[in-house]
């Protein structure tokens, strides 16, 4: 018998302010035909003012226990892929934890930027086949417009808000890759690229700071690093290209996203895609293009999906997993 970790539940939650490319035209020297062309990104959602990471992370997370059928007394930790928390501490893991009025289990966040749910993911896969946790809440969560520069137009157009969340849960498994859950994890970090994305603020500098990135170069480094690391975890598992029915690819760039899926040598067709209506949103972009391509009715029970995201470190990984 295998412990396998099983999504039993999917939910997002998207803020309501909805802002076109076109709104941009009024105070840059951009276009929408600019922004579409070179990312694939045709609106995006910016949280209210008050509105924290934790309060979208929450709202998804409600929407995940009520599509698995359980309660926050069913959950044993909270993990929260973030690097836009409310605040430097305390995580906003333990913010969802009291919002959902838990009182007990564990709570943290996990900081890896783009890659962020890929290594949650990853952890919370850790804690439940070793037998750790029965059930661990997994949450994307992110207000990048908080850390925007708006006088940078290589920058302020590609990012959005918004939350998505999974419930893994620990089932049994034959131990093949036609188990149900988690089959295979792969990540990859290398510090020595941090000055390709940043944000120029933090405790160091006592000001939150503005995201800055030289975009062609991590794009350059992400056309390389995704499909090979999707291939990777895909051997782990014992599986191929061929095996995969969806690429749940990290939303930053539609261009990124082709390429990728060509390279693995799958046409769009089995791409589950969002990018147009939310932007990047980092941590938070695979668990909703997850929940979206379920209401889409596109991901079903026994697809085999791979998941794939690189961002600032950089960072970078995959997961694959069976629906
Ligand atoms: O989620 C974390 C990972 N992040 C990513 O994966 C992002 C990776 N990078 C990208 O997606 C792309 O590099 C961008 C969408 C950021 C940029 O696309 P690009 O094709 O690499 O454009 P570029 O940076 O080479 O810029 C081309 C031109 C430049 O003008 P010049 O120097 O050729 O005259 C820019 O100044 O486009 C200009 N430009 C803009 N023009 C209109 C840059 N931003 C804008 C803009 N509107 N918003």
């Amino acid at each position: 018998m295998t412990i396998r970790a099983v999504v039993r539940g999917v939910g997002h939650y998207l803020p309501d302010r909805v802002v076109p490319n076109s709104e941009f035209e009024a105070t840059l020297d951009t276009s929408d035909e600019w922004i579409r062309s070179r990312s694939g990104i045709e609106r995006r959602h910016f949280a209210a003012e008050g509105q924290g990471t934790s309060d979208l992370a929450t709202r998804a997370a409600r929407a995940a226990l009520s599509h698995a059928g359980l309660g926050p007394s069913d959950i044993d930790g909270i993990i929260v892929a973030t690097s836009t928390a409310d605040l430097t501490f305390p995580s906003a893991a333990t913010m969802v934890q009291a919002e959902l009025g838990m009182e007990t289990g564990f709570a943290f966040d996990v900081q890896a930027v783009c890659a962020g749910f890929i290594y949650a993911l990853t952890n919370a896969n850790a804690l439940i086949v070793s037998g750790q946790a029965q059930r661990v809440l997994v949450i994307g969560a992110e207000t990048f417009s908080r850390i925007m520069d708006w006088s940078d137009r290589s920058t302020c157009v590609l990012f959005g808000d918004g939350a998505g969340a999974v419930v893994l849960e620990a089932q049994e498994g034959k131990g093949t890759p036609q188990d149900r859950g988690i089959l295979a994890t792969d990540l990859h970090s290398d510090g020595r690229y941090r000055d390709l994305l940043y944000v120029d603020g933090g405790v160091a500098t006592q000001n939150t700071g503005h995201l800055r990135m030289q975009g062609k170069e991590v794009f350059r480094h992400a056309v390389e690093k995704l499909a090979a690391t999707a291939e990777a975890a895909l051997a782990k598992a014992g599986l191929g290209d061929d095996d995969v029915d969806w690429i749940v690819p990290h939303q930053a760039n539609l261009r990124i996203i082709k390429a990728t899926a060509q390279k693995m040598g799958l046409s769009m067709d089995h791409v589950v895609v969002t990018v147009q209506d939310h932007g990047n949103t980092s941590a938070a972009s695979i668990p909703l293009a997850l929940s979206v391509g379920v209401e889409r009715g596109q991901i079903k029970q026994g697809d085999l999906l791979v998941t794939e995201a690189i961002g600032g470190g950089l960072a970078w990984g995959s997961v694959v997993l069976r629906w």
